[in-house]
């Protein structure tokens, strides 16, 4: 499908929804959701960018003058309002306001939208009620499509091939920071537009804490080292983690990494259409728990995954929603040992009518490195 009907089809189901629930006016920000539904986004800043969708009709670009030409460039939407530097832009947007369409009903603004944007929003439009857009988008983004698909596989393969080139050479000796800036580089010579978020790194001691990004710690011997990363192919991202070990594991370190790996397989094997999301969370949990380690998987099991990191569906106990073909979401089971070590195994894994599908294969065996 070419950027022009596809746009046209995911603003028109959009509109659709919001005629149902009654809502005037959808706001996006310089955001994911910009970009799914116009081909453009950027990194937010101080500007004001919005996406302006009525309930009926064009949908509008509210842009600074010296984005136009990009925007332009990047976006079959041809319906445009444009502000120049030294213009207010509240002042601007109060006039766009009065012409996108009819206002009455809900207006829904991304949860993202800068706060200083929905008081502006709020002030132009003092008889609206306001809501969040989490809800309408999130349907439509969480069943990707089969180029959709193609592309997080795409994003897989280069972290796949990333793990294979860094573990082919000594780590213990490199900082985080420095095994970090190795699979980045590898990713994005191999093609990535980007990392997916900043990659991380996690020895020794910081393997215990899920969330410990890459720091100046030297990797030593004797050191589990868990490596989380990712990249962008055509805004698309990939998520993988490996676990790897430096030297000789202890056997503690083999049981762990043995359930992990179970716990992991468990989660993928229970993948199909119409088991809920908190079914592949059990399956996951379950075997951990079976295995002695329920007080040391301390996170959900997986999150959904697209223009975003994380983004729904979220595997996670207390989200009975049912899995469908097309669905994106990671499985990755952990166990934690405060000072010692952590120990992860992510894949992000795709529904078919036939089970799951990952989108990275690089080996999960335990990987004993120099
Ligand atoms: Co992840």
């Amino acid at each position: 499908m070419n950027l022009e009907t596809q746009v046209k089809a995911r603003i028109e189901s959009v509109q659709v929804e919001m005629n149902r629930i009654r809502a005037g006016l959808l706001v996006l920000g310089l955001s994911s959701g910009m970009r799914y539904l116009t081909g453009f986004t950027d990194e937010p800043g101080e500007r004001m960018l919005l996406l302006l969708v009525p309930r009926e009709g064009d949908a509008l670009f509210f842009v600074p003058q010296l984005y136009e030409p990009q925007v332009r460039d990047a976006s079959p939407v041809e319906r445009f309002t444009v502000w120049r530097d030294g213009e207010d832009p509240a002042l601007v947007l109060r006039h766009a306001l009065t012409k996108v369409g009819d206002l009455r009903g809900t207006i829904l603004v991304e949860p993202t939208l800068w706060a200083e944007c929905l008081l502006i929003l709020q002030q132009a439009l003092p008889d609206n009620s306001f809501a969040s857009a989490a809800g309408i988008l999130a349907p439509l983004r969480m069943r990707k499509s089969a180029e959709e698909v193609e592309l997080l596989r795409r994003a897989g393969e280069l972290a796949d091939a990333a793990f294979v080139q860094v573990t082919q050479e000594p780590i213990v000796g490199l900082t985080e920071l420095q095994l970090a800036a190795k699979l980045e580089a590898n990713m994005l010579s191999a093609g990535a537009d980007s990392v997916a978020f900043n990659t991380l790194v996690a020895s020794g001691a910081f393997g215990a804490m899920p969330h410990h990004r890459a720091g100046q710690r030297k990797i030593e011997w004797g050191d589990v080292v868990i490596l989380d990363y990712g990249c962008k192919v055509d805004g698309y991202c990939s998520d993988i983690s490996r676990t790897v070990i430096c030297g000789e594991p202890t056997p503690a370190v083999v049981k762990a990494y043995d359930a992990v790996k179970r716990a992991h397989q468990a989660a993928f094997d229970s993948i199909r259409p119409g088991v809920s999301a908190q079914d592949i969370d059990r399956a996951a949990r379950g075997v951990l728990k079976n295995l002695g380690y329920d007080n040391r998987f301390i996170h959900r099991t997986g999150h959904g995954i697209g223009l975003d990191v994380h983004e729904p569906p979220y595997i996670i106990e207390g989200n009975g929603i049912f899995l469908e073909p097309g669905m994106a979401f990671s499985i990755e089971p952990g166990v934690y040992f405060p000072d010692q070590f952590g120990i992860r195994l992510e894949d992000v894994a795709v529904v078919t009518e036939l089970g799951g599908i990952l989108m990275t294969t690089v080996t999960r065996d335990m990987q004993v490195v120099g």
